[in-house]
């Protein structure tokens, strides 16, 4: 195991009913004028807006509220916002909704305190100081309520990219998982396959002697094997939905991925997807994470096969270990199709004469990107066909 540290100080309040605490928790973080940030409509539908908003009243909380923000979020909304905070003296960003408001929360919280372009920060500058954010959750996924990350499309040129830093790990989320059971199904497996995602984005190590995280890494899959045909079969699970909130929370806090090198060659092929398709994140995954996983087997052919026999319930091939990865594969490729994930670019809405550029942008910069193994553009562009 590699030397770490780990401080994840976000403040959980989990269970149902608990976004009547929101006022209480803002006041208690230090916030005392409120940018509510949030999506498409979700949250004003549900009633849920107005309970959050109610419960700032009551803690005398002012606000102000800026919704609209779209899946895969953009930077025209953020520049928005921080113009907004900057007018209105706001001095803590909640977002009320999925991944896509928190991400672009903490944006409007970076950009906010920053003279230069917000933008700065997904282009690598590290995120050092921003408002202080919180959360209220309404689907499992992206797993942005307890960790540092943020993921940005920028409009010109359709760039989709992260910015990392402890500034943006949330001071409390509100993890209510009755707020998940307006989800369509389809959402609701989009959000477990980022999950599952996350998890093997980090099993793909080339650290040894991890035994610990991995076997945490297994457990969580194993639970979303279990529970996601709970919730596709009845929305109204609430046990089973509650289980699958707190892994997501799990799978991206980096709890289970510390003291060892990870991959994201997953994400970062799928982002170019999503970025251009405007596709949900873990729609293009279901069909990223087969490819990629066929493309790189032979660089640790028995790391593929211990995850077949311990979460596929796979039979170990002594003599032929790459039949037992490659069944592995085809097992969580079976899971995401029974649950509902598009299988290939057709379903995905992708298109072949695009794979060029997609391979180049992803790549863009350095030429290559590096996890668990080294891709060229070539490998990229190989992936990518895999998938047709
Ligand atoms: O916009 P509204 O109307 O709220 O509808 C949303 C949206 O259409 C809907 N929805 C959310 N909760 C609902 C609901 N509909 C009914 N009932 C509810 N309770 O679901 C749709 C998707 O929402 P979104 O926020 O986009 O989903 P998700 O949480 O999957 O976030 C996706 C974004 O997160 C990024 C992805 O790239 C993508 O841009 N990621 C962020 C990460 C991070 N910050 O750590 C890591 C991830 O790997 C990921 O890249
Ligand atoms: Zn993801």
């Amino acid at each position: 195991m590699e030397n770490f540290t780990f401080y994840a100080p976000t403040y959980f309040a989990f269970g149902r009913g608990t976004e009547m605490q929101t006022g209480s928790l803002v006041k208690r973080f230090g916030g005392s004028k409120v940018l509510i940030h949030y999506g498409g409509g979700s949250v004003v539908r549900s009633g849920l807006l107005d309970r959050v908003k109610k419960s700032l009243d009551e803690a005398g909380i002012a606000y102000v509220e800026l919704g609209g923000v779209k899946p895969n979020p953009r930077s025209g909304l953020v520049y928005e916002g921080i113009d907004l905070c900057k007018k209105e003296n706001v001095d803590f960003v909640l977002a009320v909704g999925g991944g896509s408001a928190i991400d672009s929360s903490k944006a409007i919280a970076a950009g906010t305190v920053y003279d230069g372009d917000f933008w700065d920060y997904y282009e690598g500058k590290p995120v050092e100081k921003a408002l202080p954010i919180g959360t209220v959750l309404t689907i499992a996924a992206a797993g942005s309520e307890g960790s540092p990350d943020s993921v940005i499309t920028k409009e010109e040129g359709m760039l989709k990219r992260g910015a990392s830093g402890e500034a943006y790990r949330p001071k409390f989320s509100i993890l209510n998982p009755e707020l998940t059971q307006t989800l369509p199904p389809y959402q609701t497996a989009c959000g477990v396959t980022d999950i599952i995602a996350h998890l093997y984005e980090r099993y793909l190590t080339n650290t040894k002697d991890v035994e610990t995280t991995d076997r945490m890494i297994e457990a969580l899959i194993l639970a979303m094997v279990n529970e996601a045909p709970k919730v596709i079969a009845d929305p109204n699970d609430y046990e089973a939905r509650a289980n699958i909130m707190w892994a997501g929370m799990m799978a991206h806090n980096n709890s289970c991925g510390v003291g060892r090198s990870q991959d994201w060659t997953s994400h970062g092929i799928e982002h170019e997807l999503s970025a251009l398709y405007d596709c949900a994140h873990g729609a293009g995954l279901a069909v990223t994470m087969p490819a990629v996983f066929t493309y790189v087997t032979d660089h640790d052919v028995m790391r593929f096969a211990q995850i077949a026999v311990r979460v596929w319930g796979c039979q170990m091939d002594f003599a032929h270990p790459e039949r037992t990865a490659k069944a592995g594969i085809e097992a969580l490729r079976r899971f995401v199709k029974s649950i509902g994930m598009p299988a290939n670019f057709e379903e995905l809405g992708a298109k072949e004469e695009d794979i060029p550029k997609l391979a180049q942008t992803a790549c863009l910069g350095s030429g290559k990107m590096v996890g668990f193994t080294e891709l060229s553009e070539k490998d990229v562009e190989n992936i990518y066909r895999l998938m047709l």
